[in-house]
């Protein structure tokens, strides 16, 4: 079966080893970078330089959930702007659900391609729920040179109703993607 990648399920892919710097986009209430930091990645949260109550979510959750090392930037999708620049080269780029608009989708993968740019190796891991089967990423990841593979949710137990004692996942459709820059993995 196709998703938004328009590509076919494939499973897990290898990752490129290491996995220490860790950068969340559209981060919002920040979950899995706040995650990962529990697991002691490096992570910088983000969200839209234009949004300062976001930002001050991102903030806010770092101080509920004890981790007050993690960095909150202004990264506004498809502008190169200071934070951007500065960013140091990432390893994984969390993205939950961010294509939620498809007119902003080549706004996020051109700040995507911005990052590559700084660690070729670097990967996007998106998880969102399908809102419309008409949306797909498909020729924009072919336009910024990028690859993609479905990550079936069942291949980490994830495929339920119920995760971890919430039932936020219910009866909505949510897919996980996994792109890399380059037209193979
Ligand atoms: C649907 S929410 C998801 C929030 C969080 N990642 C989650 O899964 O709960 C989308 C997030 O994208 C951020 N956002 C919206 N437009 C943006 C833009 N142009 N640049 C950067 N972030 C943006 C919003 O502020 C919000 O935090």
């Amino acid at each position: 079966m196709a998703c938004m990648s328009g590509l076919v399920r494939r499973s897990w892919p290898s990752t490129s080893g290491f996995t220490d710097e860790f950068c969340q986009i559209g981060a919002g209430v920040s979950l899995p970078g706040i995650l990962a930091a529990k697991c002691g990645a490096e992570v910088i949260l983000s969200d839209s330089s234009e949004l300062p109550h976001c930002l001050e979510i991102c903030r806010q959750s770092c101080q509920m959930n004890n981790v007050p090392q993690v960095d909150v930037v202004g990264l506004t999708w498809g502008h190169v702007g200071r934070d951007l620049l500065a960013i140091p080269p990432q390893d994984i780029i969390l993205a939950s659900d961010v294509f939620f608009e498809p007119e902003d989708f080549e706004d996020i993968l051109s700040t995507v391609y911005f990052l590559m740019q700084k660690n070729p190796k670097v990967q996007l891991w998106s998880t969102y729920q399908v809102r419309s089967a008409d949306w797909s990423l498909e020729a924009l990841l072919y336009k910024w040179d990028m690859t993609c593979v479905h990550i079936p949710l069942e291949s980490f137990d994830a495929d339920k109703e119920d995760i971890a004692e919430s039932t936020l996942p219910g009866r909505h459709t949510v897919e996980m993607l996994v792109i890399s820059f380059g037209k193979t993995l």
